[in-house]
């Protein structure tokens, strides 16, 4: 337990150990819980823990990091995992996402492989999906968070990372916004408000 002050009024709140080690994921979801949630405080782990993401879904995986991170820390905790579906390749990359290209591939191979794969396709809708997971040692919960767009045969934009060039919404790819531009829209973001709403209520 921790204490939070709103408007002058002492409130307890729960400390949230976030289950991951990527930089940009932990100050994309403190800053929504710091946003959106004065009864929730989330921290970061202390030692790196790596959790083989072997799962068949993410949804899979999630929860495979929530317990992994709980049983190492035990501390209520909020973990996630996301990738990328795309609609005419029956959801594919997927879970995959990070490995597309194969196993060690890196973020050109992979929209090189999607690209390809997509080239005489003009049906290119697809979504990116974040899962995010909580577990205190009884309850666990699930959000999910989507983003609909195209993919793009020639990747544009120097921001973000993964499949955020080929990845369009609304005449711009991610990786042509800025970092506040994407995190307003973002899969990550959609998922993380509905968890604070989640944990609100409970
Ligand atoms: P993770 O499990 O959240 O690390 O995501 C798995 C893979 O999905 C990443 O390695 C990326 O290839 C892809 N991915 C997930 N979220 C994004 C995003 O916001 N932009 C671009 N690619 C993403």
């Amino acid at each position: 337990m921790c204490t939070g002050n709103i408007y002058g009024t002492k409130l307890e709140c729960m400390e949230i150990l976030l289950a991951t080690n990527n930089k940009n994921k932990q100050k994309e979801l403190v800053d929504i819980f710091f946003k959106h949630s004065s009864q929730h405080k989330l921290q970061f782990p202390n030692k790196k823990i790596e959790v083989i993401e072997d799962k068949l879904s993410i949804e899979e995986n999630a929860q495979k990091k929530a317990l992994e991170y709980f049983s190492e820390f035990n501390k209520p905790v909020i973990s996630d995992d996301s990738g990328l579906f795309v609609n005419s390749l029956n959801g594919a990359p997927g879970v995959y996402s990070s490995r597309f290209a194969g196993e060690h591939a890196s973020d050109i191979e992979n929209n090189q492989k999607l690209i390809d794969l997509l080239l005489n396709s003009l049906e290119r809708s697809a979504i990116f999906r974040t899962v995010l997971c909580f577990y205190d040692g009884k309850k666990i919960l699930y959000t999910t968070g989507e983003l609909q767009g195209e993919i793009i045969l020639s990747p544009r934009g120097l921001n973000g990372f993964g499949y955020d060039p080929i990845f369009e919404v609304n005449g711009k790819t991610l990786a042509e916004m800025t970092p506040e531009e994407k995190s307003e829209i973002s899969h990550r973001k959609n998922a993380s408000i509905k968890m604070v709403k989640l944990l609100n209520e409970k």
